[in-house]
């Protein structure tokens, strides 16, 4: 069996045969909270900050975790323990941050469509920074905080228009054509623009490239246009105290993959600081890289089945627990949580009525048989947070591993659950 090199290997690991989590075995959580489970250990997620945190020392930062990765309340305050602030996109996320402790001066609100009620809420909670991409938006903000009374702190996002090789198109967001940010050569313009508007000010400049980027080069490419705007944005008189640079850190899916160049990475966020000059401070938004191989999704076999010379491994784990096979064609390495040898090469799917309900194509195995346990291994990230109920299947528990305990941090839904909204008295309307 492949095991990913990384710092998971440390606290995601084999004890004899069987797969831990830090001093837990899989097999325990199995047989006290039952599969499908999403498992993640503190140590991986405490770990990762660190890396990236350590990596930036002497540089003034303040990493701002991006919590659409992964958005339950023990993972938001266990960062929030680590000196995490928060990057949100959406009304909802600042709900959870809020629940979870965090205030605003943690908050970054970003995303490309926020509502007016949205920006209310923001300016009501006194949010750090608000990320705006287009024009439309910065009006719209700047209304909505003139009928607040207040002046709103925002970041303009800008599109450097850089090629930025992502494992799949749909996580790339830096390039020409791209929905996200404001396109470099408009930046000026509209930075005239905000020196009339009352009720924004500009605090800072920012950028986001995309998702699972290994290394420096995207964002060295793309900094000179960011420094162009940084340099228009003094000319004109704004006083930005905040850089921007996004999410984006890539992990370690397959046996193959490399870690991110974190000193790299590190490296060119230091010379950048320095020649931005003046008293900026640099702001991240990293979601994957803090959280995604923390996590396992634990399955059960139901049914080994042959088809057409094929192979089949049925779990009860399915698409609607996990969609980045389905979704990005992504590889997440599978492991028999005890390993009983032997040798089989099969695709891993799920109960559901697609196709695409797969957690691995023509995948060698350890030997498994009905009644075994699948470890799903990094799906930490956009693991549960991207979960559904469809084809009415509750979404799955989830535990926090702490040393040798755990616990249950997000109980699994019950059927009651699935019609929670739904009313049997229906008010109808006339029109
Ligand atoms: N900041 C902004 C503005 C973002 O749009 C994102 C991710 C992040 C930060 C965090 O990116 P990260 O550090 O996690 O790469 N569902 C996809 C990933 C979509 C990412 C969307 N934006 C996946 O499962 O791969």
């Amino acid at each position: 069996m492949t095991s990913i090199d990384s710092t998971e290997a440390s606290a995601i690991a084999r004890s004899g045969d069987t797969l831990h989590v830090e001093g837990v075995p899989l097999t325990e959580i199995a047989g006290a909270v039952g599969t499908p489970s999403y498992v993640y250990s503190g140590a991986i997620i405490r770990q990762q900050y660190a890396k990236l945190s350590n990596a930036l020392d002497g540089v003034p930062h303040r990493l701002h975790y991006a919590m659409k990765a992964n958005s339950n309340r023990a993972v938001l305050q266990l960062l929030k323990g680590l000196g995490a602030g928060i990057d949100i996109v959406s009304g909802g996320e600042l709900f959870r941050a809020m629940a979870a402790g965090y205030s605003g001066a943690d908050v970054v609100f970003s995303g490309v469509g926020k509502t007016v009620a949205e920006l209310e809420y923001a300016l009501d909670s006194a949010v750090k920074l608000i990320n705006v991409e287009s024009r439309a938006e910065l009006v719209a903000l700047n209304e909505v905080a003139r009928q607040h009374g207040s002046v709103a702190p925002v970041a303009l996002r800008v599109n450097p228009e850089v090629t930025v090789n992502t494992a799949h198109a749909y996580i790339s967001t830096g390039e020409k054509g791209h929905k996200f940010g404001i396109p470099h050569e408009e930046v000026p313009q509209l930075l005239e623009f905000a020196t009339g508007l009352a009720n924004v000010r500009l605090a800072g400049l920012g950028m986001h490239l995309g998702s699972q980027i290994n290394n420096a080069s995207p964002l060295r490419d793309a900094m000179p246009r960011l420094f162009f705007a940084l340099a228009e944005a003094r000319r004109l008189g704004h006083e930005p105290q905040f850089l921007d640079l996004g999410g984006g850190l890539s992990v370690p899916y397959a046996a193959h993959e490399t870690d991110a160049d974190v000193d790299d990475y590190a490296t060119l966020l230091r010379t950048s600081m320095q020649s931005a000059g003046g008293d900026l401070e640099l702001l991240l938004e990293p979601g994957r890289f803090l959280v995604a191989e923390s996590g396992v999704l634990l399955v059960k076999v139901l049914y080994l089945k042959h088809a057409a010379g094929k192979h089949f491994v049925v779990t009860d784990g399915a698409m609607n627990d996990l969609i980045r096979p389905a979704l990005y064609q992504a590889w997440h390495n599978i492991e028999a949580v005890v390993d009983a040898g032997g040798e089989l090469v099969a695709d891993v799917v799920g109960p559901i009525c697609e196709s695409s309900d797969f957690f691995a194509l023509e995948r060698r195995l350890s030997r498994v048989a009905a009644g075994d346990l699948l470890a799903v291994r990094t799906t930490g990230a956009y693991g549960y947070a991207m979960a559904s109920n469809y084809n009415s299947r509750p979404r799955p528990a989830e535990v926090l591993v702490d040393g040798s305990r755990f616990a249950i941090i997000s109980e699994r839904e019950r059927y009651e659950d699935l019609m929670r909204l739904e009313t049997d008295h229906l008010q109808w309307r006339s029109c």
